[in-house]
């Protein structure tokens, strides 16, 4: 930033608060790509909020074969994009200032990069700088049967304190579709970084 602008910016006071807010979303090749594209436009309700995202090859296609949509239709809903081989991007640096990140679907391959600090990719380096900032990481981790590989490299991240939140099936809420479970997932997600959506219900506040 130009020293004339910086000194204007500490003149009228205005400090890193009044930054926009930034949520990395990173979508991998696991199914449930809807997730991701739900998630990016729940995002869009919170002006205050940016979403800088990251779609793997992998993602690529489930977004192709689940959601009939394309890369760009998808980097239409966020407020940047990035090539996950971009290892040069700002969400590749600690510096970049963020909130956190969201991994939404997170596939097992994905979740063994992660948990063992293989950053080769830019959804990778994003994830390995949140853990080290100590920044709030939410995996919407997917693949079932779940075998001793996926279910101790959850178990390590987990005890790094990421919050492993995979896309299961709930039904004490009364979900009568598809949307009614995935805005339960949404609602679990972005309550990790207190934002509230509409339509998420609450235990003991359900009609
Ligand atoms: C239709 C489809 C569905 C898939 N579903 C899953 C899944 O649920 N979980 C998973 O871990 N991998 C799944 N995969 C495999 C991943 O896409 C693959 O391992 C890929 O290399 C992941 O790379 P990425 O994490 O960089 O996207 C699926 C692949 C395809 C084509």
């Amino acid at each position: 930033m130009p020293e004339a602008q910086h000194k204007l910016r500490r003149s009228l006071a205005l400090g890193p608060t009044n930054n926009p807010k930034r949520l990395i979303v990173a979508m991998t090749g696991a199914s449930g790509a809807l997730l991701g594209v739900e998630l990016l436009k729940e995002m869009k309700n919170f002006p205050r909020w940016e979403t800088h995202l990251v779609i793997s090859k992998g993602a690529e296609h489930t977004l192709a074969l689940e959601c009939n949509l394309t890369r760009n239709d998808v980097s239409s809903l966020a407020t940047q994009t990035y090539n996950a081989a971009d290892i040069g991007a700002g969400p590749a640096s600690g510096t970049f200032r963020a909130e956190g990140m969201v991994v939404i679907p997170c596939s097992m391959k994905t979740t063994a990069g992660i948990a063992n600090g293989f950053a080769d990719n830019l959804i990778l380096r994003a994830a390995d700088v949140t853990i080290k900032q100590r920044r709030p990481l939410v995996l919407v981790a997917r693949e079932a049967p779940l075998s001793p590989i996926h279910l101790q490299n959850m178990l390590s991240l987990a005890r790094l304190g990421v919050t492993i939140l995979p896309p299961v099936l709930t039904f004490y809420h009364g979900p009568s579709t598809i949307d009614d479970m995935v805005k339960l997932i949404l609602g679990k997600v972005l309550d990790v970084f207190n934002l509230e959506i509409p339509g998420f219900k609450r235990w003991g506040e359900l009609e």
